[in-house]
């Protein structure tokens, strides 16, 4: 508490925005002071009640986020020593996201807005996710010189923008920014092919975590399969995951010395038993290098795209965010080739990285400053384009 005074005492003219994020498995809220300094970031994540479903169930996660919104507002606030009447909008995210999770935070936002007299404000949940490179950078006193081209890779997005300021000036925090869409996946996400190749080997949910730190161990052992780079016609920039988990679901279907194992660790996760230590001793060296084989596809995918984005679009500097951007193969190779390419690579923390609330309510601050407001007629947009 007293940390959260002192905060105050040091921003005492600070325009305060309370951000709200529920577009997917995350109820989240934070207060964010003139879009750079977070006074509060909490986050209720819902993964141990997906977890049994093996994926983020709409319905569920609608409900779950009905139960938390109220309790997770209240404690973004009391951590950040405010009361509801110190704050001066509220940001929410307008999508995209699945459409039943979004209406909950819109409502709840709308209706606090609307109770306090505050402005409301909606918030792209993709700016959101750029955004929070800017925060971290900001704590880092890192000034960044756009323009940039940002990665966004999650569970459920896999997408590449140019970020620029709108105007001539520098940027701020609270300037507007200009975003073009370079590229997108045609099918599945990163994060959602990591999550269904986990799920095929048994190997429990989310997956990508998992096999990132199976990955790491899988050492230089020739893999079972080799997966080239992923052509795809039209835009070259484009992702495409889809065949790349299709291509490990077929190989393993027609190995048939997988299958014991896959029912050992299906076991074992059904017991409760789903750490690293407690699945890697059921892993072969064979499927090890499998999963190896796979991240390497991932990895090389994703920054192949970007650097080759970056250069295009004569950008200095690459923002790497969304869950999977905590890969340490990712982040590595990202670090690796843009010094040899002359370029800065920024990630932002893991906390930043995953869905949060505080990059909702700094997105927030450029609108709120060129007071560019939402009304009651506020509604989710589950396919909300940033560009
Ligand atoms: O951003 P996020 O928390 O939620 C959304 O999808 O919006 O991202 C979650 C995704 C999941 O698919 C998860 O498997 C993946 O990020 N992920 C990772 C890692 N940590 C999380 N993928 C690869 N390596 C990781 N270390
Ligand atoms: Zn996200």
């Amino acid at each position: 508490m007293k940390e959260a005074w002192n905060r105050i005492r040091a921003f005492p003219m600070s325009t305060r925005i309370l951000g709200i994020e529920s577009s997917c498995d995350e109820t989240a809220a934070a207060v964010v002071a003139d879009g750079r300094d977070v006074l509060s970031n909490v986050v209720a994540s819902q993964i141990d009640i997906h977890r049994k479903f093996g994926g983020v169930v709409p319905e569920i996660a609608s409900r779950e986020h009905l139960r938390q919104v109220v309790p997770v507002v209240r404690e973004a606030l009391s951590q950040a020593g405010l009361q509801f009447s110190g704050i001066d909008a509220v940001g929410v995210t307008q999508g995209p996201g699945l459409m039943g999770a979004l209406l909950v935070g819109i409502t709840y936002g709308k209706t606090l807005a609307a109770a306090l007299g505050k402005p409301l404000i909606g918030v792209n949940h993709l700016a959101g996710h750029v955004h929070a490179v800017f925060l971290d950078a900001h704590k880092a006193g890192r000034r960044i010189q756009l323009p940039a081209v940002c990665l966004i890779v999650s569970g459920g997005h896999t997408v590449l923008y140019e970020v620029k300021e709108k105007t001539a000036t520098p940027y701020d925090a609270g300037g507007e920014l200009q975003y073009r869409k370079i590229s997108q996946t045609r099918d599945d996400a990163a994060g959602e092919a990591y999550d269904k190749v986990a799920k095929l080997l048994g190997l429990g949910y989310p997956g990508g975590p998992m096999l990132d730190r199976l990955a790491a161990v899988a050492g230089n052992t020739a893999p079972p399969i080799r997966f080239g780079p992923t052509k795809t016609r039209g835009n070259p920039l484009d992702f495409s995951f889809s065949g790349l988990k299709t291509a490990v679901l077929y190989h393993v279907r027609e190995t048939p010395d997988y299958a014991s194992e896959i029912a050992e660790r299906e076991a074992s996760l059904q017991r409760g038993e789903r750490s690293f230590e407690q699945l890697r001793p059921l892993c072969s060296q064979k499927t090890l290098s499998l999963i190896g084989e796979f991240q390497n596809a991932v990895v090389r995918d994703l920054v192949e795209r970007t650097l080759t984005a970056a250069e295009e679009a004569s950008a200095e500097i690459v923002f790497v965010t969304g869950g999977v951007a905590a890969n340490s193969q990712l982040r590595a190779t990202f670090e690796a080739r843009a010094h040899t390419a002359g370029l800065d690579v920024l990630f932002p923390s893991r906390a930043l990285s995953t869905d949060n609330a505080a990059m909702i309510a700094a997105a927030a601050y450029p609108s709120f400053r060129a007071s560019v407001f939402a009304d009651s007629s506020l509604d989710p947009d589950a396919g909300l384009a940033l560009a």
